[in-house]
């Protein structure tokens, strides 16, 4: 598969995972017990998936991306700096969730805005990948820079 076709299945899995995480807020609004089950799952997936998986590889095509189109290298820096902001966030709400399901009583608003966040924030994030940086990439990565994203290990674990 071409891939920047790949990465963009990537994104649409991600947004998938991201749609469920909002059905199961949506019923958080209406006042029933959400699936506190469902919602840590789908941030387990989204945190190896995306956090080990996806993000150093995307990381490998910024920077090879930044030395053939210095211009990006700004919004390519934040981008970067998001998947650490992700990371933090994706921390926080699985920890809430967490919190719940071992039995702690978590003021509700705390569950909304960590889970809110997380969606509206990630949510940005590949839809400015997808508008800024897969075109760019597209046009000027060579065979040779794929090769080395794909390359591009899951991040050690830390921790
Ligand atoms: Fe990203
Ligand atoms: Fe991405």
């Amino acid at each position: 598969m071409n891939p920047v076709a790949a990465w963009h299945d990537e994104h649409a899995h991600f947004l998938q995972l991201l749609g469920q995480l909002q059905r199961e807020l949506d019923v958080f609004h209406g006042a029933e017990r959400p699936n506190y089950e469902l919602m840590l799952e789908v941030i387990r997936r989204l945190r190896e998936l995306g956090d080990r998986q996806h993000h150093p590889r995307e990381e490998a095509a910024f920077e090879r991306l930044a030395a053939r189109d210095p211009d990006m290298q700004l919004r390519l820096n934040r981008l970067r700096q998001e998947h650490r902001v992700i990371v933090q966030a994706g921390e926080v709400l699985a920890g809430h969730l967490d919190a719940i399901l071992n039995g702690a009583v978590i003021p509700r608003a705390n569950v909304e805005m960590a889970a809110a966040t997380y969606l509206v924030y990630y949510g940005n994030h590949i839809a400015r990948e997808e508008e800024d940086v897969l075109p760019r990439a597209a046009a000027a990565l060579t065979p040779a820079d794929w090769q080395a994203v794909a390359a591009a290990g899951p991040a050690s674990l830390q921790q």
